[in-house]
């Protein structure tokens, strides 16, 4: 989503130019196993028809040119496909068209999501589960992607666990977040008119925060901000290897009123982690 502003608010992002405020209430740790809503905050559920409507089916220009072919390429010539927080499934569709893998399979703990992706047909099966908790056997997909998806989770340990327990030897892990370098709270383009100067502002990488972000009017949502070694860490350390980073340039089409056309280019939006399991690794186990 846009700052990923960059993906929701000004244009396919979730994040960025949004207006933040203070989650103290907001976050309200749900239980993992299926998460309902962020304390006052507006549900997965409630916002499925904005989803859909802003961000699925031609209408996001960061999922058309950009996330979904990124998907389809890195996942290439998976059999078995697993898309966790797959929303109204538009990467489990776009997947299971692409060179037909045996089965695609989108979870989601929101069942308006869910009713959006069963509607649309495609080719995916849909199991309702959140992503801390996934009701499959170990090593069970040879594809794994979780697309903007782990910075909304409140336990990103349990969802990354996951992702390593299901991963099959050879198998491969997308994990697609808004670029938490440069799009993270109190990042973002600045225009001092006092002292005449344009710049990109970086706010505090290293810390982990919660923030609300008013992606579009009257649609607040909850971000979870972390450092990539918050990610990166812990799947190198359950046997996962970092084959691929992609940070593309931002669509060039959500910069058309760029006061700072070359700065705004060289700032990505989107940050793209492609993990693999070598293939004679043992099967990581969650218990040892
Ligand atoms: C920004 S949408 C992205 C949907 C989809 N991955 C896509 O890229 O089109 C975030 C999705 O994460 C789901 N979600 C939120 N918390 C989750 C959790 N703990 N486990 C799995 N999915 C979760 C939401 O229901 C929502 O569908």
């Amino acid at each position: 989503m846009s700052g990923r502003a960059a993906a929701i608010s000004g244009g396919s992002g979730e994040r960025g130019s949004g207006e933040r405020r203070s989650p103290e209430q907001a976050s309200g740790e749900d239980a993992p196993d299926l998460p309902r809503s962020d304390g006052d905050l507006p549900s997965w559920d409630d916002l499925a028809e904005w989803w859909w409507r802003t961000f699925t089916n031609g209408a996001d220009i960061e999922y058309e040119q950009q996330i979904l072919p990124l998907a389809e390429a890195h996942l290439a010539g998976c059999r078995r496909v697993l898309d966790i927080g797959t929303g109204e499934g538009q990467l489990a569709r776009r997947l299971a068209g692409a060179g037909k893998p045996g089965l695609v399979v989108g979870i989601d703990p929101f069942e308006g999501q869910l009713r959006n992706a069963v509607r649309q047909g495609g080719g995916a099966v849909y199991v309702r589960a959140a992503g801390e908790r996934l009701p499959f056997r170990r090593a069970s997909f040879d594809g794994i992607v979780c697309c903007l998806v782990i910075e909304h989770a409140a336990d990103v340990d349990a969802v990354l666990a996951e992702a390593a327990r299901l991963l099959a030897p050879a198998g491969r892990f997308l994990l697609v977040v808004n670029h938490p370098v440069v799009q993270g709270p109190g990042s973002g383009f600045v225009d001092d008119r006092v002292l005449g100067e344009q710049y990109w502002r970086i706010g505090p990488y290293l810390t982990e925060s919660v923030s609300v972000e008013e992606v579009d009017p009257g649609v607040p949502i909850l971000f979870r901000h972390r450092p990539l070694s918050r990610y990166v860490n812990p799947l190198c350390g359950m046997g996962l290897v970092l084959t691929a980073l992609e940070e593309p340039e931002p669509p060039i089409d959500f910069l058309t009123d760029s006061l700072d056309l070359d700065l705004e280019r060289a700032m990505p939006r989107l940050c793209v982690m492609r993990f693999e399991r070598p293939a004679q690794a043992q099967e990581w186990r969650r218990d040892g």
